[in-house]
């Protein structure tokens, strides 16, 4: 259990408790277990989130926009009929307890996962949301930064992203990571590490699970909700850091392939991948092939905000200790 991390950091860490938050109470991680019955299982009908927790300067951890990512999983859950019974505050206090029981002194993932289990008596078999139970989990687990600061290598995928006219891509729904799976298989078979996904007209929509934002002749430019994207939370982490601590506004608007060509940065952003510097998109490098000058800028701010050493954006940490439950 403490290998990994003693072997990369060369300090003992000890091990976690193997607990998950599963139908209603504190269960050892191997019971948090589905029958093959699960309706979710075998339709795609379930919604989720990525959380990250970080270890602050004072060596306790903290959750990062948490209620943000409850509020976005509570609307995921209204589009799928799905009840989940607590309410973001709830389900915040929850994960705290969660973490607090696992007792970790690293950085931390969470993974809620919210989901329609068994049919009701007297609701025949079928694919639908109604006359289903609904069930709710979360489990976490120590995660690092991975993300390689140097930068990334990715396709335009052949896949596209579904409009949401067909796939409510607002929402976090597990069925729907079906063509973020195929776009990520189909980069990487071609020697990619990831892929920028186009929507149905063709203009940018995101990557296979971050947001897309490149410098196009000296502006910093993400494109809009309507582009068919998942509304992340890091997006608009980075909106508001770039606003407020370096003085840039990003524009919301939509981006051409043509655009990405001749961009002079491109990066990525997402819960679990951070920020991450896209220095080739399909064998042409982005600028001068090196993490640009505003994506750094955006890494270090970002970094310090999340570990708590920026007073200004304490309101996003929610501490693990001090939380009730
Ligand atoms: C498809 C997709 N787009 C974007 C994101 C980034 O969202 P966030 O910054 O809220 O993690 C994610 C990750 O949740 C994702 O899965």
């Amino acid at each position: 259990m403490t290998s990994a991390v003693a072997a990369a950091t060369g300090k003992a860490v000890p091990a976690l408790a193997a607990l998950a938050y599963h139908d209603g109470e504190f269960v050892p991680l191997e019971q948090a277990q589905v029958p093959v019955t699960t309706q979710a299982l075998q339709y795609g009908t379930g919604v989720f989130e990525g959380i990250r927790a970080y270890v602050q300067e004072d060596g306790g951890l903290a959750v990062f926009r948490g209620r943000d990512h409850y509020l976005r999983f509570l609307r995921s859950s209204r589009t799928l009929r799905i009840e989940v019974g607590l309410d973001a505050e709830q389900l915040c206090g929850l994960t705290a307890e969660l973490l607090r029981r696992i007792g970790s002194t690293t950085d931390m993932y969470i993974r809620p996962l919210a989901y329609k289990r068994s049919l009701l008596p007297g609701t025949p078999p079928g694919v639908q949301l109604t006359g289903v139970s609904d069930a709710l989990s979360v489990n976490a687990f120590r995660m690092g930064s991975y993300t390689d600061r140097g930068g990334i290598r990715v396709a335009i995928s052949s896949w596209r992203r579904p409009e949401s006219g067909v796939l409510p891509v607002r929402a976090k729904v597990t069925g729907g990571y079906v063509n973020n799976a195929l776009a990520v298989d189909e980069a990487r078979a071609a020697g990619y590490d990831d892929a920028i996904l186009l929507n149905s007209r063709g203009q940018v929509a995101e990557a296979s699970t971050t947001n897309v934002f490149a410098v196009v002749r000296g502006r910093l430019v993400t494109p809009p909700v309507t582009a068919d994207l998942l509304e992340g939370i890091t997006r608009d982490t980075v909106v508001t850091l770039a606003a407020e601590l370096l003085d840039v506004e990003t524009a919301f608007h939509d981006l051409g392939r043509e655009d990405l060509c001749g961009a002079d940065e491109v990066f990525l952003t997402g819960t679990g991948a951070e920020i991450v510097p896209v220095t080739e998109i399909g064998g042409r490098p982005v600028g001068d092939g090196a993490p640009g000058p505003l994506t750094t800028a955006l890494t270090t701010a970002y970094h310090e905000v999340v570990r708590g050493k920026d007073q200004r954006y304490q309101h996003w940490l929610q501490a693990v200790g001090s939380a009730t439950t």
